[in-house]
């Protein structure tokens, strides 16, 4: 694999690998154990959106494996100003080893790939945060034993974070159900592809506009804002919608007893979930966002090596 664009590009024992990996250079990490693998490696990391975990783990990350990462903010870069994504990943490619990229379009993360030389990771599109998934992944399993066979509920947007789950969990053999207002439904191709996964690993998928379907017996509770970047405008009228779809103390109820809570954050309490919940017992959040920075190292260590 060249990239990491998709987790539907990857097979379930790719995933798994990756995961394995990720669980290794935490271990190794905790242990003092040094491990540059990618010693001497520049990733370069270009960033049109903003970001706390993102930008912060794969710095730290590319660090921790004996490489450098060169933060490139889109409002000092040439692309920022209408250079070519074409003449951008044929000159990158001569000087750097891998390229992280958050932004917008999907299709422009998909471009850089077709044209550039080196690796190409996606830190978050309007599509797919796969990134954010991989570290799910970690987390439930750290909190779980295991991931086949779990459920995970999903209440909220059909964005970014409901794709990349749907690929995810599809993939390794969990269950996963979408609550979503009707006008906010997930993409209709990445379900469809998400459905095809299932149907190999033998696990079900659920889209709902009813958040209590989607929540029974479910293992993992997870949400995400209800304004996603680049959404801001819509922010008024999408506070009204979404509200049935809050995880408060009576909805995360409906869920297993032992289940656990999963928001990538940034989080907004008060709207996607109460304080209670996000800031209660059963809450794994603060793993979940140290995860970002085992499952990326699995990423760079495999794609750059
Ligand atoms: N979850 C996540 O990607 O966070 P940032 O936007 O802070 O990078
Ligand atoms: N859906 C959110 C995820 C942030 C990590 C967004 O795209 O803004």
């Amino acid at each position: 694999m060249k990239d990491f664009i998709s987790l539907h590009d990857y097979s379930k024992e790719q995933i798994e690998g990756l995961l394995k990996l990720a669980i290794q250079l935490k271990t190794e990490l905790k242990n003092g154990i040094p491990h540059p693998l990618l010693k001497g490696k520049t990733l370069g990391m270009i960033f049109t959106k903003s970001s706390t975990r993102t930008r912060v783990s794969f710095e730290v990350g590319m660090t921790q494996l004996g490489g450098y990462p060169l933060f490139l903010s889109s409002a000092d870069i040439q692309l920022g100003r209408g250079e070519s994504i074409y003449d951008t990943a044929n000159v990158l490619s001569r000087y750097l080893d891998g390229i992280m990229i958050r932004t917008y379009a999907h299709s422009d993360v998909l471009d850089l790939a077709k044209y550039a030389s080196i690796p190409i990771i996606n830190g978050l599109t309007d599509l797919l945060h796969p990134c954010q998934v991989l570290a799910d992944l970690l987390t439930v399993y750290e909190h779980k034993g295991k991931l086949e066979g779990l459920k995970l509920a999903y209440l909220g947007d059909g964005n970014n974070m409901a794709h990349s789950l749907l690929y995810g969990c599809a993939k390794v053999g969990m269950d996963i159900a979408v609550a979503t207002p009707a006008g906010y439904a997930c993409d209709a191709e990445v379900v469809a592809q998400a459905k095809e996964d299932a149907k190999q690993s033998g696990s079900n998928v659920l889209l709902t506009t009813d958040p209590e379907a989607a929540i029974a017996g479910a293992d993992v509770v997870y949400t995400d804002t209800w304004v996603s970047m680049g959404q801001e405008a819509e922010k008024a009228e999408r506070l009204k919608i979404f509200t049935p779809y809050q995880i408060d103390a009576a909805r995360f109820a409906q869920a297993k007893s032992d289940a656990i809570f999963l928001h990538c954050l940034p989080a907004y309490r008060g709207y996607e979930v109460t304080e209670d919940v996000i800031d209660g017992p059963q809450s794994v959040i603060f793993d979940e966002a140290e995860n970002r920075l085992h499952a990326q190292k699995a990423v760079m260590a495999t794609v750059m090596a």
